[in-house]
């Protein structure tokens, strides 16, 4: 099975989704999950200001774009990546109904992504754990990064402490899938919380909700130096 099979997999999946995501995303992982609290966190975590440049990673149809452009305002850049064409033009439909007129959305395969230098903000969220090479995507990031500048990353995860046979009933309950079974056994929220201790400084990890997700969160060295923050 070659990467482009798996990234061909993904799309034909999200050109599923793309149509109804804003509406059945609510309702995920599970009916109540506070989503937006945790959406609220990872912007709040990354200190923007007015004017940043911030890149949001596997961005969809653009759910965290109004609380970027709140906090980056008119004279601030929003980068939005995503492999799907159909979630972009979702985020696009978002961004002309908006009037934003300082969002560019990028089609491309995140580990393939070349940040631009000089980043003040890059985030990420409900997504980099589905992403090959996601340990990759950090240190693209954290080497593009601003000194200062942040990386938050939210995702879900399964509970430590939860015995595996637990995990696997609970992953029966909400409908089997391979690529499920799969992504537990990976683990690939630890593959993010090593890139992230790698490749920033004051890395910073948070279970949230009883250790079904996580927030890390690192600060760029000074890697990307090149614009202003
Ligand atoms: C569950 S959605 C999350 C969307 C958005 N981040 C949010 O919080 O609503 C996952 C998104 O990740 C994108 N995606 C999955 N794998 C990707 C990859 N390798 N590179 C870029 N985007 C990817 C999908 O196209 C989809 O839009």
């Amino acid at each position: 099975m070659t990467r482009l099979d798996g990234a061909e997999r993904l799309i034909e999946v999200y050109r599923r989704k793309a149509a109804h995501y804003d509406l059945t995303s609510r309702l995920y992982p599970v009916p109540g999950y506070p989503q937006r609290s945790q959406r609220l966190r990872t912007v709040r975590a990354l200190g923007l200001r007015a004017g940043a440049t911030v890149v949001e990673v596997a961005c969809g149809t653009g759910l965290n774009f109004p609380l970027l452009e709140d906090a980056i305002g008119p004279g601030g850049r929003l980068i939005g990546v995503d492999l799907t064409d159909a979630m972009l033009d979702r985020a696009r439909s978002r961004v002309a109904a908006h009037g934003w007129r300082n969002v560019e959305l990028v089609q491309a395969e995140a580990a393939g992504f070349a940040f631009p230098r000089g980043v003040d903000a890059i985030l990420s969220t409900y997504a980099l754990t589905q992403v090959p090479g996601c340990g990759a995507v950090v240190a693209h990031g954290a080497a593009a990064l601003v000194r200062g500048g942040r990386w938050a990353v939210l995702d879900l995860k399964t509970p430590d402490r939860t015995p595996a046979w637990l995990t696997r009933v609970g992953v029966a309950a909400v409908g089997r899938s391979a690529s499920l079974d799969e992504w537990i056994g990976r683990r690939p929220w630890e593959v993010i919380r090593a890139a992230m201790r790698e490749g920033l400084v004051d890395a910073g990890w948070e279970e949230l909700c009883f250790g079904t997700a996580f927030l890390a969160t690192g600060t760029g060295a000074g890697a990307g130096e090149s614009g202003s923050r």
